[in-house]
């Protein structure tokens, strides 16, 4: 008899819910790994990019996906680095222009395909936090726990906002509130694994919501579904660890 699988947290959503930063939290809070998968789909558009493949050429997209040569390194301070054969990647995946080549080459097909193995590869013990816009409809289907996280375009683009002001990259409101809706556009009308709440999926509207709170209802639904992962969490997992 094989053991039974490791349990999975799904929370998914468009970019700016929060989603990102809840599943760190969660994931820290129990001690279970992590999966951004959206990282996947960046790297594999700046792979892409820097080998001079165009972004719509499905298969040697697809090619580039398949033998993609990443490493997360998770850090003692809990930062995780991205290396790409090699070179750390962690800042340039998290551009703007990298979020747009990911949403390009996520509507293809066949690289979606490409990285079914390794994001299913993360699954492991003591369990799994998994973020992105199809972990609880399609890649963990039989997740235990699944959370689809929205906000109004307004206050999405306002934290991608805030969060790039951060970092020192100064792009308008009104550019980055038009290229969310764009990208929210292409993520839900693809026509594999569209951007969608699986219809198990506990909805959450996080408008106007402080992200503690957020943090706090998601670990109220882990309590309701595993009282033993949240009274005893793994202290020493993979608090940020995107590790495979
Ligand atoms: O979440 P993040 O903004 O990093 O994702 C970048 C892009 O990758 C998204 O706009 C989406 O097109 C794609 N993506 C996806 N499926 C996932 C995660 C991300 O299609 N599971």
């Amino acid at each position: 008899m094989s053991a039974a699988p490791a349990p999975v947290i799904a929370i998914d959503g468009p970019g700016g819910s929060g989603k990102g930063t809840v599943a760190e939290q969660v994931a820290g809070q129990l001690g279970w790994h992590l999966l951004d998968s959206g990282a996947l789909y960046r790297l594999v558009g700046l792979a892409a990019g820097g080998r001079g493949v165009a972004l719509d050429d499905a298969v040697a997209v697809a090619a580039v996906a398949a033998d993609l040569d990443v490493s997360f390194l998770s850090g003692k301070g809990g930062d995780t680095r991205i290396l790409l054969s090699g070179v750390n990647v962690s800042g340039a995946i998290r551009t703007e222009a990298a979020g747009a080549a990911a949403s390009r080459v996520a509507a293809l097909p066949a690289v979606r395909e490409a990285l079914i193995a390794r994001q299913r590869a993360f699954r492991r013990p003591p369990g799994l936090v998994a973020d992105g816009r199809d972990m609880g409809t399609f890649i963990f289907p039989d997740a235990g726990l699944k959370v689809f996280l929205t906000a109004s375009v307004e206050e999405r683009a306002r934290r991608r906002h805030n969060q790039l002001k951060q970092k020192g990259i100064d792009v308008s409101l009104a550019a980055l509130s038009r290229d969310m809706a764009e990208r929210d556009r292409r993520d839900s009308e693809r026509s594999v694994a569209p951007l969608r709440p699986a219809a198990d999926a506990r909805v959450l509207d996080s408008t106007g919501m402080p992200v503690e709170s957020v943090v706090k209802a998601v670990m109220g639904w882990v309590a309701e579904t595993w009282p033993d992962a949240v009274s005893n969490p793994r202290t020493g997992g993979a608090a940020s660890g995107l590790t495979e």
